[in-house]
Parts: structure tokens; sequence; C-alpha cells
């Protein structure tokens, strides 16, 4: 990144800032400049703490799951011992990739497809072909953690300290399995998703199927919860609406235990950077969002359901499913229309509006790191 580059960023990002009446949004450059996505993907996605999945998604010894995290690729697997690791997805002989698939099961060695050094789950060294070395030093590990059943994992060494989440106890989210899941290419870069998931001031004329379901205002009603890792709130059901499903009514039992209060509720989080995470009544929204170029993000989005109602004869996650699929594919267009906005000579950072305060939230929270990281 030039000297220019970076003292003008600089001045932008301490706009965005500001306190929320004279805050100014983020400027075009991190939407659309490789130099900011290649610094964020160092610095950001390189040395936070990242969601990549679910305990739940590798319940056997064996399971395991890849995934692309700031140009590395990580391994996710439950060993014999039934722990979960993660390792790079290295060789630790000349450096090839070991593991090709997205996912898989039943693994009990990780062959290298290349001289045929193979490692345990445990990352330890197996067999070296040709040699009688059992020395040499097993897989590269990724720091990992879980909190509430997901699974974190953090590429720096020594990793900072995994901030909480939010107090969702009450929604059994360990409890939780995947019901439905499904994976957008969004022509947009990362952030416009996390902001867009941030405020309803679009709802009202991009989403007249949600309109109907939820009170647009209520969020005001209550305050924005804030954490040092995390912000969102909640909106209100409207009279007579019981979830967020196409038909509004619920084809699953409420998640046992939640007050009536909750079942009102459905609560919209952004764990930063890239986790947005929905409790509804009766089953949790979920989508991660990783950057693939600066105009180009892929979203995983999941609904998460009790174990009983998955078991029940006849689960169906449709009505559910259309609801959020027709949602999510609104708010990509909008957010494609902001993408095509931030490459235009004629993009200023713009005022934010009342309505707006958990996307200012979230901004401030990213504008401070890239501030730091220039
Ligand atoms: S690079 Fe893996 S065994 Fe040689
Ligand atoms: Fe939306």
């Amino acid at each position: 990144m030039t000297v220019g580059i970076k003292a003008a960023l600089a001045g932008d990002l301490a706009a965005t800032c500001r306190p929320f009446p004279e805050a100014r949004t983020l400027p075009a450059a991190v939407f659309t400049a490789p130099e900011v996505l290649a610094t964020e993907q160092a610095g950001l996605f390189g040395q936070t703490w990242l969601c990549v999945g679910r305990e739940a998604d590798i319940p056997a010894a064996g399971d395991f799951f890849t995934r692309e995290i700031a140009g590395d690729s990580v391994i996710v697997l439950r060993g014999a011992d039934h722990q979960v690791r993660a390792f790079f997805n290295v060789c630790r002989h000349r450096g090839s990739r070991l593991i090709d698939q997205p996912s898989g099961q039943g693994l009990n060695r990780i062959l290298c497809p290349y001289h045929a050094w193979s490692y345990r789950l445990d990352g330890s060294v197996a067999q070296i072909p040709g040699s009688g070395d059992r020395e040499s030093l097993g897989l590269v590990p990724v720091n990992l953690a879980t909190r509430a059943s997901f699974i974190f994992v953090n590429l720096h060494t020594p990793p900072a300290p995994l901030d909480d989440l939010p107090d969702l106890a009450r929604f059994r989210l360990p409890e939780l399995r995947c019901g439905w899941r499904h994976t957008y290419e969004v022509q947009a870069n990362w952030k416009l998703i996390c902001e867009n998931y941030s405020e309803c001031y679009h709802c009202p004329g991009a989403h007249p199927q949600l309109a109907r379901l939820s009170d647009l205002i209520s969020r005001s009603s209550r305050p924005m919860e804030t954490g040092q890792g995390f912000n969102g709130g909640p909106m209100q059901l409207k009279d007579g609406i019981e979830t967020m499903s196409l038909s509004g009514k619920r084809s699953v039992p409420v998640i046992p235990g939640l007050s009536a209060d909750d079942h009102r509720y459905v609560y919209y989080y952004v764990i930063y950077p890239n986790l947005l995470l929905s409790p509804h009544p009766d089953y949790v929204l979920t989508h991660t969002a990783w950057p693939l170029a600066p105009d180009r993000t892929r979203v995983v989005c999941e609904l998460l359901f009790t174990q009983e109602a998955l078991a029940r004869p006849g689960f169906d996650p449709t009505d559910m499913a259309d609801f959020w699929d027709l949602t999510n594919r609104q708010d990509w267009a909008l957010c494609e229309r902001a993408q095509l906005g931030a490459g235009s000579r004629g993009y200023r950072p713009g005022p934010y509006q009342s309505a707006e305060d958990c996307v200012h939230t979230f901004d401030r929270w990213y504008a401070e790191r890239l501030a730091a990281l220039l």
C-alpha cells in the first residue's frame, strides 16, 4: 500500500470512528482495493479468531473438513480420542497440500499424496517410507477453541484471547444440528454483507415478505447489545406471527426452556469479523462470510434445529429455508448494488441514519483494526 493511500485511508477511517452523529461510512477503498484485502487477510483474518464450523459438523472420529482462510488451508478434524484439532494443510516434508476435499469421514491417517508420508489424527508422524525416522516433526497445529459448540481457529501464534459471544445459553446452541445449508457467492465485499445484516433500514422496501412478519422499528425499542467481539439486537415478531418463515407459522416446536418474551423476538448478532448469528424461537440462523476477492464473498448459510425437531417424522425446513433463501437473495442484490457504487468515482462516505447504529458499531470496530494495520 503506498504512503498516499495509507494517509488518505487513515483520515477516512478516523471519520468512521467519530461519535455516531458525525461519523461517516467507510471509504470506497476498503471495499475495492486489493491492497486493503491483502492487509485484512494478513492482519485481520490471519490473526483473529474465525468461526469455521460447528462441533456437530464432525461428530465421529475421523470426520474432517478443510477451510481456506487468508490464503491458507486448514484441516479441522476429530481424532481417535474424540478431540477436535486443527492443522495447517501442509506436509512437513516438502510442503505438499495434503487434503483436497472440503469435507469427509473415516479418516484414520492423513496420507501425503507426494511421497506418502503419513500422519495420525493428532498430527504426529505415522510413517515415512524408506526411513526409520520416527522423530520428524508432526503437522503444524492451528490454534482452536470452541464456544457454544462453534469451532473457532486463529492462524496466529500466540493468539489473542477469544472474545466472549453474546449470552445465548438459553438457545441450547450445542444441542442444535444443521437442518439446511446453502452456499452463496456474492459479488460484493464481505463487509457490505456484515453491514447489510446490521440494519433493517432497508427492510421496508427490500423485504416485503420479512416486513409482513417483523416489526421493523422495534429494534430501537430495546438497546443494542455490544461486547468486545460482537454487536446486535432483537426485532419483535408482529402479532400473530410465530417465526420467520414464508407462512409466518412455526413448523417445528420452540426451543425448550425459552421465555415467553423470547418467543416474540428474533435476535441478530454480528460476531466479528464474519459470523452472523440469529436465534429464532424455534431455530437458529447462521451465516459465515469468507472474502474471495475485494468484490466477491462466499457466504455459507445454515438453519440449526433441535435434534427433537430433526427427528420428527416429516421434518421439513422448507417454509423457513425458502424464506431465508429469498431474503438472502434480496440482501445479496442490495450488497451487489452497494459494491457497484463503491467502485464509482462518485462514491463519498455518507452519514449513518438512526437505525444504523449497529452498522456504525461494526464499521468502527473494523476501522480501528484496519487503521492499526496501516
Ligand atoms: S511433500 Fe509430503 S511426503 Fe513429500
Ligand atoms: Fe436485508
